[in-house]
């Protein structure tokens, strides 16, 4: 298990932190398309929620409702205690918000991108300038402060997104699909950023495309499909919700693909493709059982696949794709 999963947080009387977080029904339609269709969330104060969800399932949307930027047509949420409908401006006033696409200006140098938020957020001069000194700091930014944000690499825009994001030291923070488009380093990087951040307390509201990421970063996910939440819980238990592991026998020949079918009378068969899925955990012993018996029964398979289950299986069955083997052992 990662080690940034945590357990629901607790304030020193032991009692489960307040909710950073919560929704009740969230609708939301263009026209007549129903993006989102009646969404409930709970998300404890000094936690990572990661929202999952194929292109077009309404995360963003959920994002921007929750920030405030665009109102729902139904149902009602609390950020940060304040009502989203009744109370924008104390919702505001405790969210920063690093949107999908960047907010970062690249006519500007990447410190007049973070003195403008200083500005915007009415901090004094002074304090504008040490914030903005301390965040270009932390995000590796200082050598690059006085270049235009425009001669930045993705990964450097995406780091000056998110330390615009942190000048007004907000306590709940949404991130819509902070890790897209950046190379696996950088994306670790920032995988570190938001641990940290996560370590000084504050809540991490995060979409992602990236079944791996919410694994790594999020205390519990949500995969958003067709309008709803169709599974929320830890990475361990949606993985839980798909079947087992299993290895899979691949075939070319007919007949060997028959006998491997009476010799291993518990596999499932596809008499088309001919291939066989044996239900296994995937340890060695199981998998040693399974090449005993084809070797006794003098069969041997053209390919053999060992398939355990991971969050892109949970999202697959629950968005309806297909499901592919990780791994190849011949
Ligand atoms: N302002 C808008 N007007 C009309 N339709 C919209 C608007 N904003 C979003 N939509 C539609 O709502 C649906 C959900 O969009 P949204 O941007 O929330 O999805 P997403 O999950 O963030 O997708 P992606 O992974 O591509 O970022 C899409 O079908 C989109 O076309
Ligand atoms: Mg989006």
């Amino acid at each position: 298990m990662p080690s940034s999963v945590m357990p629901t947080p607790r304030s020193s009387d032991g009692r489960p932190s307040p909710a950073a977080v919560s929704a009740a029904g969230l609708r939301k339609s263009y026209g007549d398309k129903t993006v989102l269709d009646g969404i409930d969330l709970h998300i404890p104060a000094g936690s990572v929620f990661a929202l999952l969800g194929p292109n077009g399932a309404g995360k963003t949307t959920a994002v921007k409702i929750l920030s405030t930027l665009v109102s729902a047509d139904g149902g009602q949420a609390q950020v940060a205690g304040h009502d989203i409908a009744t109370s924008p401006h104390g919702v505001r006033a405790a969210i920063g918000v690093t949107g999908q696409f960047s907010a970062v200006d690249g006519l500007i140098t990447g410190e007049e991108n973070m003195l403008l938020m200083a500005d915007l957020h009415h901090l004094s001069r002074a304090e504008g300038r040490r914030v903005t000194a301390e965040l270009l700091e932390r995000f590796d930014l200082t050598d690059a402060a006085k270049k235009p944000a425009s001669t930045y690499s993705g990964g450097m825009k995406r780091r000056l997104d998110i330390a615009m994001t942190l000048v007004g030291d907000p306590r709940i923070i949404f991130l819509d699909e902070p890790t897209t488009g950046l190379d696996p380093r950088s994306r670790h990087n920032m995988w570190g950023i938001i641990r940290e951040l996560v370590t000084g307390g504050v809540t991490v509201f995060l979409t992602t495309q990236y079944l791996e990421e919410a694994d790594e970063l999020a205390d519990r996910i949500a995969v958003l499909h067709d309008g709803r939440i169709a599974a929320e819980g830890s990475a361990e238990e949606l993985k839980r919700i798909v079947p087992g592991g299993h290895v899979r026998l691949r075939f070319s020949d007919p007949a060997a693909y028959r006998s491997a079918a009476t010799a291993l009378r518990e596999a499932a068969g596809d008499d088309e493709a001919l291939t066989l899925q044996i239900p296994s955990g995937g340890s060695q012993r199981e998998l040693r059982t399974v090449l005993d018996r084809l070797d006794s029964a003098g069969i041997e398979a053209d390919e053999l696949t060992v398939h355990t289950p991971d969050l892109d299986d949970v999202f697959f069955a629950l968005t309806g794709g297909t499901d592919q083997p990780k791994e190849t052992v011949r």
